[in-house]
Parts: C-alpha cells; sequence; structure tokens
C-alpha cells in the first residue's frame, strides 16, 4: 500500500465516521438555525491556516463539526434563490461516485457511467414532454446555456474557424444574467443581446420581438437565437414558447429555452409548458427542482449533428477507437467539457429508489405552497404582492401604514429581508420587480412543510416590527 492510500478497514471507519456526521446532520436539520451564527472574520479564523506539510490523519475529520456549523443548512425553510434541497439517495450516490472516480469523457474511458447518462438524460427529455432529445449533463444551467447558445452560433453565424462574425440574440428583459454572460463570451458581444420588454405577467412581449428581429435584418444584421424563459429567476415567468418558436424559426433563428428554474416542473403541470418540444436546445437543472444535490445541470437538444459541428475538436490522443456507434461516442464531442464527474450516477439512483412519481409530487407540493404564501400575503393589510405566482417563486414585500417613498420601500425592506436571515428562523432572498425590492421565497425544498410556509409571514411581520 502507498502512503497516500487507506487499509480497507481504516476506509470503512473513516467512512462510516463521515456518514454518522452526515446522518446526525440530517437528524438536527429541522431545528438548526436557516443561517449559522457566523462572520466574515470568524469563518477565518476556523477555516484558515498554513499549507499542511505534514499530515495529522483521521484527526483531520474532527473539523466537520465546525464546517457544518458554519455552513447554511438545506433546512425545509430554506427558500432562497433558486437551490434544490438535496435529496439523501442522490447524496449517497455522490460518496460512490467520488470513489468510482469515472472520467465521462467517452464510452471507452467509462462505459457504464456514459451509458447511464444517456439513459437519464433521455429519460429528463421524456419526463418533460421532449422525447428523443439528447444532450448531457453540465455543471449547472450556466454552462448549459452557454453551450445552447454556442450551438446556436454556429448553425446560424458560424465562427469556430473565422472567429464571432457578428449577430444578434433575443430575450425578454427578465432574462436570466448567464445569458448576458453567454453572449460575451461567444464574442457576440452583450450589445447584441436585445433585452425584449414584457408584459404584466413578466413575460417577452411578441409584437416587440418580431419588430426588434425586423429592424435588425432591415439593417443587415442575423438573428441568431430568441432565448425563451420557461421559469424567469424573479418571478418564474414562462414565456409564450409556441409564439416565440414560430417567430424565432419564421427569421431563421434558433430557439434556445432557458429552462433552468422551471423546466422541470413540466412534470407536475405539463399544461404551463406546452411546445417546450419546438425548442432547439434546452437547459433544465435537476439540482434544482429535482432536488439533486450540487451539481446536476443539463443541456437538452433536437439535432446531435448541431453539437458536435460546435463542439466537436478532438486531440488525437482522445480519438474512438471504436466505429461502434455504441463504444465510439464520446461526450466532448458534444460538450465544452473534456474530464467529466459521474453526474449521472446520483440521478440513475434516486429516480429509480423513488419513482418519478414521488417527484412529481414534491414538485406539486412546491407549487401549492407558494399558492399559499401568495394567499397570505394577499389576506394581509401590510403586504403588497408584487407579481403573479406562475410556478412557485413569491415576490412581495413589507407596506407601512404611512406609505413611504419608493426608495424609502425599498431600504425598509432590504432591512427587512437582513433581519428575517438574521433571526435563521426561515431564509429568503431579494429580486427587483420593476425597480421594487422584492422579498423573494422560491420553493423548491422536498423537506418543506404547510407549516413552514405560514412562518414566512410570521418572520416577515416581526421583522418589520
Ligand atoms: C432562469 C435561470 N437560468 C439560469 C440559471 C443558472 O443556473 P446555475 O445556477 O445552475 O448555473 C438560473 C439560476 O438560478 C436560473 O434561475
Amino acid at each position: 500500500m502507498t502512503p497516500l492510500d487507506l487499509a480497507p478497514e481504516e476506509f470503512r471507519r473513516l467512512a462510516h465516521q463521515v456518514i454518522d456526521v452526515a446522518t446526525e446532520f440530517l437528524q438536527t436539520l429541522d431545528s438548526r438555525p436557516t443561517f449559522p451564527s457566523t462572520s466574515g472574520t470568524t469563518a477565518e479564523k476556523i477555516f484558515d491556516g498554513p499549507l499542511p506539510e505534514q499530515g495529522i490523519g483521521p484527526a483531520v475529520f474532527s473539523s466537520l463539526g465546525d464546517v457544518l456549523n458554519h455552513s447554511r443548512p438545506p433546512s425545509p425553510r430554506f427558500f432562497g434563490y433558486v437551490l434544490g434541497s438535496g435529496e439523501p439517495v442522490a447524496a449517497i450516490a455522490d460518496l460512490l461516485t467520488s470513489v468510482l472516480n469515472q472520467n465521462v469523457t467517452a464510452w471507452r474511458s467509462s462505459p457504464a457511467a456514459v451509458t447511464i447518462e444517456h439513459t437519464v438524460v433521455g429519460w429528463l427529455a421524456e419526463a418533460i414532454g421532449c422525447k428523443g432529445f439528447s444532450g448531457s449533463l453540465t455543471g449547472g444551467g450556466s454552462p448549459a446555456n452557454l453551450m445552447g447558445l454556442a450551438m446556436a452560433r454556429e448553425k446560424i453565424a458560424p465562427a469556430n474557424e473565422r472567429g464571432a462574425q457578428g449577430g444578434v440574440v433575443y430575450a425578454s428583459e427578465e432574462v436570466h444574467m448567464s445569458i448576458g454572460k453567454s453572449v460575451a463570451l461567444l464574442g457576440i458581444g452583450r450589445e447584441n443581446l436585445r433585452l425584449i420588454p414584457v408584459d404584466d405577467a413578466f413575460r417577452m412581449r411578441t409584437k416587440e420581438l418580431e419588430a426588434a428581429i425586423q429592424s435588425d435584418v432591415q439593417t443587415g444584421k442575423t438573428p441568431i437565437a430568441v432565448v425563451a424563459s420557461a421559469g424567469t429567476v424573479n418571478t418564474g415567468a414562462i414565456d409564450p414558447l409556441r409564439e416565440l418558436a414560430d417567430i424565432a424559426h419564421r427569421h431563421g433563428a434558433w430557439l434556445h429555452v432557458d429552462g433552468a428554474y422551471g423546466a422541470l416542473a413540466a412534470i407536475a403541470a405539463p399544461e404551463k409548458f406546452a411546445a417546450l418540444n419546438l425548442a432547439d436546445s434546452l437547459s433544465l437543472d435537476p439540482h434544482k427542482w429535482l432536488y439533486q444535490p450540487l451539481d446536476c445541470g443539463c443541456l437538452l437538444f433536437r439535432d446531435p449533428e448541431a453539437a458536435r459541428r460546435a463542439f466537436s475538436h478532438a486531440g488525437d490522443y482522445a480519438k474512438a477507437l471504436s466505429q461502434d456507434p455504441i463504444e465510439g461516442f464520446a461526450f466532448f464531442d458534444e460538450s465544452i467539457e473534456l474530464s467529466r464527474r459521474f453526474r449521472a450516477l446520483k440521478l440513475w439512483l434516486s429516480l429509480r429508489y423513488h419513482g418519478l412519481n414521488a417527484f412529481r409530487d414534491a414538485v406539486r407540493r412546491d407549487l401549492a405552497h407558494a399558492q399559499q404564501l401568495a394567499t397570505r400575503i394577499q389576506q394581509h393589510s401590510d403586504l403588497e404582492l408584487l407579481a403573479p405566482v406562475e410556478l412557485s417563486a413569491v415576490c412581495f414585500r413589507h407596506v407601512p401604514r404611512a406609505s413611504a417613498a419608493q426608495d424609502e420601500l425599498n431600504r425598509h425592506n432590504a432591512a427587512i429581508l437582513q433581519r428575517v436571515v438574521q433571526r435563521g428562523r426561515v431564509y429568503l432572498s431579494n429580486a427587483s420587480i420593476r425597480g421594487k425590492f422584492a422579498v423573494r421565497a422560491c420553493f423548491v425544498n422536498h423537506r418543506t412543510t404547510d407549516a413552514d410556509v405560514d412562518g414566512v409571514v410570521d418572520e416577515v411581520i416581526a421583522a418589520a416590527k
């Protein structure tokens, strides 16, 4: 045995120790504050230290208590951002993923992992009504959006050989920041990202999209892609997918759907997502609304050839040695990544352990929890709902009786949010809704109960006092 290896008995003993820590953590989740009692300097004092030239052995595991106590736990009352709650079967799978240490580059490197990834990607596509799409798992929605737009650019305005040739991307003004980042990284340039106004329900206005495309075409510009949001990050609005597909395709542009937040809700409310399958590419995030531990995003696409056109560029050392269509397959021909983690194992175990129906029920509960909170807000005379609740994001603010100017209300609600987080009973985040500071709760949490949801209004009112 070499010095960096562990004897089997030692591995078992340490792994059990960690499993005990994890089990105790899960058992105490409900009683833990939703944000730890910590500060920047406290955390640095505990976790910073000299580079350890000599190891101290198993004693390192005694520091795990500190890590847990200074982490924001996946509490039943965590409603911040858009972040799934970490399903435990998938968490167990992640340990084995690291032990197996498969590099999911190509079948020749990791036969089971590649095959399982194909299987789960097919399941995800089928579950949201896009049967027949293929794709790959990613680190999240941001890389999936970047890859979708890279495919669009290479199809409509090829740039891989000669560099970016111009072109325009269209999205609503509510689009996620990852789209602005993607057009910058792809050399399209953020000045060529047209942010189209939204209607009262925060959905892209189709007439304005049509007008923007026509105006660009008249001045000789090439429409590369329309990005439709299937669940905007602020309010969960779903753009009119069918109309956007029609407009994009009529102008020879690609339709990319950013479904990182919302698309997986199609397993529970398919009627909201009709026409999702008209997308050319589509991002979705199992680490959001399928409760998988980070990281687990996904890009689906209709035409694998378009993915290969954008991404295939292999060095000789990595090229497939087999002509067999299964054994010659390489994810790096259809993805930005070369070395890739075995993300599919957790999904494969988690989906087979619980069955899709259990996830469908959990998403339904999240949707119902958002409606429950919206109703309580509307019933409260000091609270104002700031956007329709289409999915599971609820944006609202406290409006004291003596009504104040907008700036003052914004400061008042920012202060409320800080106090709510400090109190540690629920965790909320924020959004900007037409210039108004909104306190925002987003339900993508399989642990949340109806009583937990009621706690949101109680906490905001208590913090306002
Ligand atoms: C609509 C939308 N798109 C993209 C993303 C980015 O996803 P990720 O954080 O997995 O990169 C998010 C994240 O919240 C999102 O809500």
